[in-house]
């Protein structure tokens, strides 16, 4: 664990008036911006209306903030029904900007923002950065994707409104990324955590020592990463790693944010975000504290507003800290569909990460492999080695006996040269199933 090494607190005159609710203040907005959400949602959005008259609920039912669990789910399916615009609120006319996700399968997802949306945004970005430990007049580094992803974008916006010198970097071109990061003198760099230990990487071999540069915050989202993997990156770089979240679905990075002086999860900005748990298989909710389906309803959301939308993400709620009005979510533990079911057993990928990083010699880029050779499932870890690390028996071995003690699963496991696997440029692939093949 790392809650040692920790940052200072955005101090209070700093913070915005949604950040310094009470929780009374905070229960009474979300009541009335959920009431607002739902009615027009009702009144603009086909695909709302249907639902909420399928389960017999009217706008005016909602008297209570417990009320919203009889309302149905919002599901990635129902989205995609309704491609392109369908679940918008608001006239095509009064959308400023769309982003879309590309969607392994089917239709991408397309989501739009009014300029209202586009407004709140950049002010909970600025909102994150700031609790992130970044302050006005930083040099931000942006390697988040620019485009149709909401990751380039949104932060973009936001650095902006903190009053960040916003480099727009976008991902790719990682021996110029390490340029930049240099010749500008970044303190701030936004970026996913895998990505981010390329550039690490690319300063190395350039023989720049990553301590030595101006970077002290990572803001790292987009994709799970491990608490062994901040302490990887915090190690190496002598900079703070904290965890941003957010979904395209819900409005993009900044849904949620990690402190920099607890660094015990992130703080979801529940004005303007409401969260449930959810068991996954039966829909119930969940008390606050229990693992299970993170589901947001949106609370100021006039574009596209959603009801009760299934993340597919796994985590827990838990009582603010540096914010104490607002709840916290555990670190992402995997999303749902990146269970991977080995003769029986649950594991994430975030697991073998966990393992991968107590082993000296061993490196974060690894790739889980599943394959099917006699109808029974088999895993394979593929992970690189350090430089410099030349005889990899013990490093497998060590993994292999690790999996086998905490997870309870046999796996094969396969030390790679550095550089072996595929780099990302964004969200890093951890699962090869090759078990439909
Ligand atoms: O990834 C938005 C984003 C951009 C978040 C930049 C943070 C930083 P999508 O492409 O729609 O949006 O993917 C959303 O990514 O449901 C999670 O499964 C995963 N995800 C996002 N942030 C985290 C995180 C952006 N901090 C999906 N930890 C979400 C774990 C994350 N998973």
């Amino acid at each position: 664990m790392t809650d040692r090494f920790l940052g200072e607190a955005c101090p209070v005159e700093l913070q915005d008036a949604g950040e310094r609710l009470s929780v009374d203040e905070l229960r009474a907005r979300q009541l009335a911006g959920l009431q607002a959400t739902v009615r027009a949602a009702y009144e603009n959005v086909p695909h709302y209306r249907a639902a909420l008259d399928g389960v017999g609920f009217a706008p005016d039912d909602l008297k209570s903030l417990e009320d919203l669990s009889r309302l149905p789910f919002t599901t990635k399916h129902d989205l995609r029904e309704n491609y392109p615009f369908g679940m918008f609120a608001v006239p095509r006319t009064e959308v400023v900007r769309v982003h879309a996700s590309s969607g392994t399968t089917g239709r991408p997802t397309v989501v739009g923002y009014t300029r209202a949306d586009i407004d709140n945004w950049a002010d909970l970005i600025a909102r994150s950065i700031r609790a992130a430990g970044g302050r006005a007049g930083d040099v931000c580094h942006v390697a988040y994707g620019y485009g149709l992803f909401t990751g380039g974008l949104g932060a973009h916006y936001g650095a902006e409104r903190l009053g960040c010198t916003v480099v727009p970097v976008s991902g790719g071109m990682t021996e110029r990324q390490v340029d930049l990061i240099r010749d500008f003198g970044a303190q701030i760099i936004m970026v996913t955590p895998s990505y981010f230990l390329s550039i690490m990487d690319e300063m190395v071999a350039r023989g720049i020592d990553p301590r030595e540069t101006s970077l002290r915050v990572g803001i790292f989202g987009a994709e799970p990463w491990t608490e062994q993997m901040r302490t990887e990156v915090e190690s190496r770089t002598g900079m703070h790693a904290v965890d941003i979240y957010g979904l395209s679905e819900v409005m993009g990075p900044g849904v949620a944010q990690e402190c920099v002086e607890t660094k015990d999860g992130l703080h979801i900005w529940e004005d303007h975000f409401y969260p449930e748990i959810i068991d996954p298989v039966t829909g119930e909710v969940l008390p606050d504290g229990s693992e299970g389906e993170l589901v947001f309803t949106t609370l100021t959301k006039e574009a596209f507003p959603v009801l009760r939308y299934r993340t597919r993400d796994l985590t827990r709620l838990l009582p603010g800290t540096a914010r104490p009005g607002m709840r916290r979510m555990e670190k992402i533990t995997g999303r749902t569909d990146d269970l991977m079911i080995i003769r029986g057993v649950n594991v994430f990928p975030t697991q073998i990460e966990e393992l991968i990083l107590t082993i000296e010699g061993l490196t974060p880029h690894y790739l889980c492999t599943l394959t099917r050779p006699n109808r029974l499932d088999e895993l394979t870890v593929q992970v690189e080695a350090a430089p410099g690390l030349t005889d990899h028996t013990p490093a497998a071995n060590a993994l292999t006996n690790l999996i086998k003690n905490r997870i309870g699963i046999s796996a094969s496991v396969e030390i790679l040269q550095p550089h072996a696997l595929e780099r990302s440029l964004g969200k890093a692939k951890r699962i090869n199933d090759r078990r439909h093949l």
